[in-house]
């Protein structure tokens, strides 16, 4: 928090673009079916969401732009801007189907799409916001840009599928490396490559994509462990979404990997999924009484750290500094 003090707001930085980025949206999910568009468009409408994607993006651009010399412009090239709108786009196509897959009920404050429109419209039209996406996403005129977020869904799936099966085997080894690898998938690959496309787009030299990846890469890790955190200390209430769901729905997420060596009797759990009566309650009980939680975050913070050197590799600016703080608010989020 002293650090953020110190530190350009990332949100205030962008908050221009970001105001023209929902309606660019809105525009890209036009469609003469309204229903689907109604579908499609929900969660730009509830726009309840934190948005950390596309803040991301336009810092990472602004921050590379100022590293290029001559730079190509003071602020985000309309490429850019179109990028982050792809991410953000993506990003909500995948909570879609998550919704669906983890029969969500609510989502940034709301009911879920699959809720308001039901589980096959939910589908649908999470599948309409990626087609759209990839039109918006071809229109770049850079094949370097759809092979890295073509890439990220293919992650994506890749991520969802790997949590599917929990990977433990009778000592527990492994299961953490297990756990890190999917996450990448699940959470940092997206931001990770939307990180280099936007360095890609400017014309930043490869080292300077290569950091931004990181950059992406080490958020991506850091917010998925305080999201695994948040599931055990949140409400429903201040997550937006239900809390203490990751157990019911079977998730070995990091602080039960983490409670497991103190309490082994945790991975048999882990392995069926918390399947059998009563599992749930156990873990959590388990989960309390060890270090886990504590040492999850401590986890994401290493993490945090990481992507701030990465950002710290990028040429001085307030859009560089902005990113070292989007780091540490990932870590301090309360949602
Ligand atoms: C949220 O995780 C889910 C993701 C980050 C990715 C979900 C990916 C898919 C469903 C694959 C399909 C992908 C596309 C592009 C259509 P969570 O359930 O742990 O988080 P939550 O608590 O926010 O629901
Ligand atoms: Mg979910
Ligand atoms: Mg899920």
């Amino acid at each position: 928090a002293a650090l953020e003090a110190r530190l350009p707001d990332p949100f205030r930085l962008v908050a221009s673009d970001m105001k023209t980025l929902s309606d660019g949206c809105k525009e890209l999910l036009g469609t003469d079916h309204p229903v689907l568009q109604s579908a499609a468009q929900y969660f730009f409408d509830v726009d309840g969401g934190k948005k950390v994607r596309p803040v991301m993006v336009l810092l990472m651009s602004r921050a590379c732009n100022a590293s290029c010399a001559p730079p190509p412009a003071p602020f985000a090239l309309a490429c850019q801007r179109r990028l982050a709108e792809i991410t953000e786009m993506i990003h909500t196509a995948s909570l879609f189907h998550d919704d669906v897959i983890d029969k969500a009920d609510t989502r940034r404050g709301a009911p879920s799409a699959n809720r308001a429109f039901g589980n096959k419209l939910a589908i649908l039209a999470g599948d309409f916001l990626l087609a759209r996406a990839s039109v918006s996403l071809s229109r770049l005129r850079s094949v370097e840009t759809v092979e890295l977020l073509s890439t990220v869904i293919e992650h994506l799936v890749k991520g969802e599928v790997l949590q599917m099966r929990p990977h433990v085997d009778g000592a527990g080894t492994r299961a953490f490396e297990y756990y890190v690898h999917k996450t990448y998938y699940k959470t940092g690959s997206l931001m990770a490559n939307s990180c280099q496309a936007a360095a890609l787009l400017g014309g930043s030299p490869a080292a300077v994509q290569r950091d931004a990846h990181e950059y992406g890469k080490r958020v991506g890790l850091a917010f998925q462990l305080i999201d695994d955190v948040l599931d055990f200390e949140g409400s429903d209430a201040s997550l937006g979404k239900p809390a203490l769901n990751d157990l019911k729905e079977g998730l070995a997420t990091a602080p039960v990997l983490l409670a497991a060596e103190e309490h082994p009797a945790l991975l048999d759990m882990v392995a069926r999924k918390f399947g059998r009566d009563g599992d749930a309650a156990a873990a959590h009980e388990l989960v309390l009484r060890s270090d886990g939680i504590a040492r999850a975050r401590d986890l994401a913070i290493v993490q945090a750290e990481l992507a701030m050197d990465a950002a710290t590799r990028l040429a001085p600016s307030e859009e560089r500094d902005a990113l070292v703080a989007l780091a540490a608010r990932v870590v301090d989020r309360r949602r």
